[in-house]
């Protein structure tokens, strides 16, 4: 069974269903509302549980009511959760999603007790970190953390994913060079490249200019239309599968944790793992809300 430990958030998602995006100045009725477990990091390894891989997390809540609903969700899910700490001052992450009736999200984030994550934290999580086969990043924690991750990650063979997500530019070179596979959708790649990404000589474009940056592999999502990846020797693309998408909320995420449940080490199956992980997040859209969407792996066997 593949070892995964996600390093990430955890947020309390609360969905605000409107038929669009208020304009400036606005006041507008909503159709309805509802509250769910978010947070990309846990998104993630909700994915990689769910999709049958052994999978810790190393995050922190605060010590609030929305701390002991997320921990009951990870307990239910088997989730390896002993570095999952406290905060005694921030709360539990808040993320706040404005879904219009086309499925489409803008989301705004707190990040409270994600933003107290310390190099400490990391070096009391380091014998999980090595003991794994995959460790997976991305930025609703602090930079210096996940750098510190990837160092302990890198000493001991342990392959590393970096989603880097929100949108970030200038990501220092340290944690690019730590990084075996990065994987932006077509906004965080063009925030990190510069180059618009609208087609497939775009994202080869872009690819390329992340190879330069010392990332060698990178695999870049595109919503309904797939993904693209790019190696040294070789890239592709995979279409993703045609479904009816009611909310998009954390089908990147579910990509990931399923991606890295079934890549192999020396990813010789990176084509076949894109296939798997895009079944996965075309069953996520499918319905409202992040961790409640995310599939169980007898669901999307192909
Ligand atoms: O990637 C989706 C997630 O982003 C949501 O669950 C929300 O919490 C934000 O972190």
């Amino acid at each position: 069974m593949k070892k995964i430990v996600v390093l990430g958030s955890i947020n309390i998602d609360t969905i605000l269903n409107i038929a669009r995006l208020p304009l400036p100045g606005e006041t507008m009725a909503m159709h309805d509302r509802s509250i769910a477990g978010g947070g990309k990091g846990a998104n993630q390894a909700i994915a990689a549980v769910r999709a049958g891989a052994e999978t810790s997390f190393i995050a922190k809540i605060g010590k609030d009511h929305a701390a002991d609903f997320m921990i009951d969700t990870f307990k239910n899910d088997g989730l390896n959760i002993q570095n999952v700490t406290e905060d005694n001052v921030a709360g539990t992450g808040k993320a706040y999603i404005l879904l219009d009736d086309h499925g489409q999200n803008s989301i705004l984030i707190y990040g409270g007790a994600n933003q107290t994550i310390t190099v400490e934290d990391i070096k009391n999580a380091s014998e999980t970190i090595k003991s794994a086969d995959c460790l997976i990043t991305e930025f609703e924690t602090p930079l210096e953390a996940s750098t510190e991750a990837f160092r302990i990650a890198k000493a001991n063979n342990v392959l590393t994913i970096l989603n880097p997500a929100p949108a970030k530019q200038n990501i220092p070179e340290e944690l690019l060079k730590l990084t075996d596979i990065i994987v932006p959708n077509e906004t965080e790649a063009q925030a990190i490249t510069g180059i618009e990404v609208v087609a497939e000589p775009s994202m080869a474009q872009a690819a390329k200019k992340m190879h330069a940056m010392g990332v060698k592999n990178v695999i870049i999502t595109v919503g309904a239309n797939g993904s693209f990846y790019s190696q040294s020797e070789k890239s592709g693309f995979v279409n993703a599968y045609k479904v009816n998408t009611v909310d998009t909320t954390a089908a990147g995420d579910t990509f990931i944790g399923y991606l890295a449940s079934k890549l192999d080490s020396d990813l010789s199956n990176i084509e076949e793992a894109m296939k798997f992980a895009s079944k996965a997040s075309s069953i996520t859209v499918q319905t409202q809300g992040a961790q409640n969407s995310i599939p169980y792996v007898k669901d999307v066997e192909i």
